[in-house]
């Protein structure tokens, strides 16, 4: 029986199922249980909406879009940190902490690895978070509870619930092999890239749809509380203990240091272990352990006394802006490029830097002819720190961002609230040659022997316009041009047949459809018999494929019904491109044609589940109570949809019955 009590075993179990997956790395049940203890808890919820509590594991998901951020001022300030960056200021860091505290006694310590990403404070009352917000001055910041509430490693609610508030402290970051994957679909989707782990998990929290922050992969780390009074620990040593037991997730490479002299040693031993890590550290924060002594030290202005940042060094060097290229996209986006003066950063010369978009440029106060400070953090992109104001001697040129398209001349359009400047002419040549090169490369079909630099040739040489034309290449246009011979001529050629009969996803990805990348492309495959099939589709059609957004919906659409996509696809199939679905023998199998629905709780399987036999036996799954729409299967409990899918005359079915369906 679904009943309230129910639904608090639910949330408490899949609460402590969270805490062991993402705090402890530790899972204690299969990810199908889980989903299936979390099915059940939405169908409870769906009949009892007036149930949901703030710490449902249901409210991870992200909720309605923000107009805004709302502004909270912190109760107790949070402050920065001043930095050391070698032993001698380490020492130097001790000295002054003795010379405070009218002492020769030097303290015992805390070294905390320093973790590149934004400062956050979780507030949390009775055990329960209740606010989470962002550093911003330090005084007041910004209210990104909705956002926080995604990251799977931040407890919605502690494992002990007496503690009237709690203030908790600490990073909120990206890992590299998660910035990795979401730079791989950025690129994909025609959006610019995160340079760093920083500026990834500021985008991602600063987005007013929290369904947004959720599908980026996010983690956290506690490093402190507003004050130690709330808990009753002497030093930071215990804090961490208790942060632990309360299922706060504490980096395991924080070590207690007994003297100035440890804590050294354990500089350069991180400074070592940094690259092995699966994510960006830069730097080691040391902080005095007694809490006593940290309240006699106090603060200065914005750092205490108690503590300091002991940062790694980053490859440095400084050069000069000879000038600002703006690249054109394969979606049109814009990006302006430095072109430096050549420059070696720790071992690797680097000519070009991004400066992403044109909001950058001016955050920077960047001008042509600028000595510049750039910098090449672990693997990332390298990029522009600053300006070197002091040595300009007034020969320095604005950098003016184009009002029209540097290829094309069509005007330009910034959205607003977006930070990318685009060129929305779809017939843009920069954009046709960098959809081509895409089509050829690996993310697209692979094929051999047209690579980046030949698919340029082709193109400035006029050979190929738009993609068909790859096809209709012959032998005789490729062995004479530069660079290329008899060889190289037939291995394209056979490269190109060899690509005719791609899979169908494997196509669509190829095509550069913005928001189309790999995986959607996936569920578009699994969802149509064709090409021709999808084509035809209009947004709300699409919309009910699971798991396509509406973006994506969009913009397939929009990509079909335009005339000249048209025109190049009849091309496409004339010169014997045939994108391949898998068999899937649909009209022998049992559900084919029918579109589902689920509504309450099922009793014998997970919505998931229930939703995979449909796909396996060749039925669709509707977003809602849509024309789409043809059979309702109603499990225990059923919210308003029973009553709306019967005024619409849809065909409603018990779980047995439609489990019969399938032969039992
Ligand atoms: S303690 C009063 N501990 O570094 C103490 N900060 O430059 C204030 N950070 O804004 C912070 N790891 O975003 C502390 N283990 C750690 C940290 C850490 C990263 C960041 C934090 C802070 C900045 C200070």
């Amino acid at each position: 029986m679904a009943s309230q009590k129910r639904l608090e075993e639910l949330r408490l179990l899949l609460n402590e199922h969270s805490h062991y997956y993402y705090v402890l790395d530790d899972p204690q049940i299969s990810d199908g249980e889980y989903d299936r203890l979390f099915q059940e808890l939405l169908a409870i919820e769906e009949a009892h909406p007036d149930w949901i509590t703030p710490d449902s594991p249901s409210q991870r998901v992200g909720g309605a879009p923000l107009d805004k951020f709302n502004q909270v001022a912190h109760r107790l300030p949070m402050l920065s940190l001043e930095n050391a960056f070698d032993d001698e200021d380490l020492y130097a860091f001790e000295e002054r902490l003795l010379r405070y505290l009218l002492t020769d006694k030097a303290p015992d310590y805390m070294a905390e690895p320093k973790l590149d990403g934004l400062a956050v404070e979780l507030v949390y009352e009775y055990g329960l978070l209740t606010m989470g917000s962002t550093r911003g001055d330090g005084t007041v910041g910004e209210d990104i509870t909705a956002q926080l509430k995604t990251v799977g490693s931040i407890p919605l609610r502690l494992r002990e619930t007496d503690i009237p508030l709690l203030e908790v402290r600490g990073e909120v970051f990206m890992d590299r092999s998660g910035l990795e994957t979401l730079n791989r679909q950025r690129a994909m989707d025609g959006e610019p890239l995160f340079a760093n782990p920083r500026n990834a998990a500021a985008g991602s929290l600063r987005q007013l749809d929290p369904k947004i922050t959720a599908q980026r992969p996010l983690r956290f780390f506690v490093y402190g509380i507003s004050d130690p009074a709330a808990l009753n620990c002497a030093n930071q040593k215990e804090l961490f203990i208790d942060l632990a037991r309360l299922g706060l997730p504490v980096n395991s490479l924080t070590q207690y240091c007994p003297d100035m002299g440890t804590v050294v040693k354990r500089f350069s031993d991180l400074s070592a272990l940094r690259h092995d890590l699966a994510y960006e550290i830069d730097g080691m924060v040391v902080k005095v352990n007694d809490f006593a002594l940290q309240a006699r030290l106090g603060a200065k202005a914005r750092a205490p006394r108690w503590a300091i940042a002991c940062k790694f060094p980053a490859v440095q060097a400084t050069t000069k802006i000879v000038k600002v290229d703006f690249q054109v996209g394969r979606t049109g986006a814009i990006t302006p490029v430095a072109i430096l003066e050549p420059v070696d950063v720790g071992g690797v010369i680097v000519s070009r830097a991004t400066l992403h978009n044109s909001d950058e440029i001016l955050r920077k106060d960047l001008h042509t002819g600028d000595s510049v400070l750039i910098q090449r953090a672990g693997d990332v992109i390298p990029e522009i720190v600053k300006a070197i104001v002091e040595k300009r001697d007034g020969t320095e040129k604005a950098i003016v961002f184009p009002e029209n398209c540097p290829v094309c001349d069509h005007l330009l359009v910034k959205p607003e609230g977006e930070a990318v400047t685009r060129c929305p002419n779809p017939h843009c040549p920069a954009q046709r040659l960098r959809s081509l090169v895409h089509f050829c490369s690996k993310a697209g079909l692979d094929i051999e022997g047209l690579g980046t630099k030949s698919v340029e040739q082709l193109f400035d040489l006029k050979l190929i316009h738009d993609i068909p034309d790859i096809f209709l290449l012959q032998k005789e246009d490729l062995e004479n041009l530069e660079g290329w011979g008899e060889k190289s001529a037939e291995n394209a050629l056979r490269g190109i047949e060899a690509a005719k009969k791609p899979s169908l996803s494997r196509f669509l990805a190829a095509l550069g459809i913005r928001y189309v990348g790999e995986v959607t492309a996936g569920l578009l495959e699994q969802s149509f018999h064709s090409l021709e099939e999808l084509s035809r589709q209009k947004e709300e059609d699409l919309l009910e494929v699971a798991g396509l957004g509406e973006q994506a919906a969009k913009s397939i659409a929009d990509y079909f019904s335009d005339p000249t996509v048209q025109e190049m696809m009849k091309k496409l199939l004339e010169t014997g491109v045939q994108p391949q679905v898998m068999e899937k023998q649909e009209e022998d199998l049992p559900l084919s044609g029918e579109v589902f629905l689920f509504t309450g709780s099922l009793k014998k399987m997970s919505r998931n589940e229930a939703k995979k036999l449909v796909k396996e036996n060749g039925g669709q799954i509707a977003s809602g109570i849509t024309k789409k729409l043809t059979c309702l299967v109603v499990g225990e409990k059923p919210g308003s949809k029973l009553k709306k899918a019967q005024d619409k005359g849809k065909k409603v079915l018990t779980e047995d019955e439609f489990l019969l369906l399938l032969g039992g």
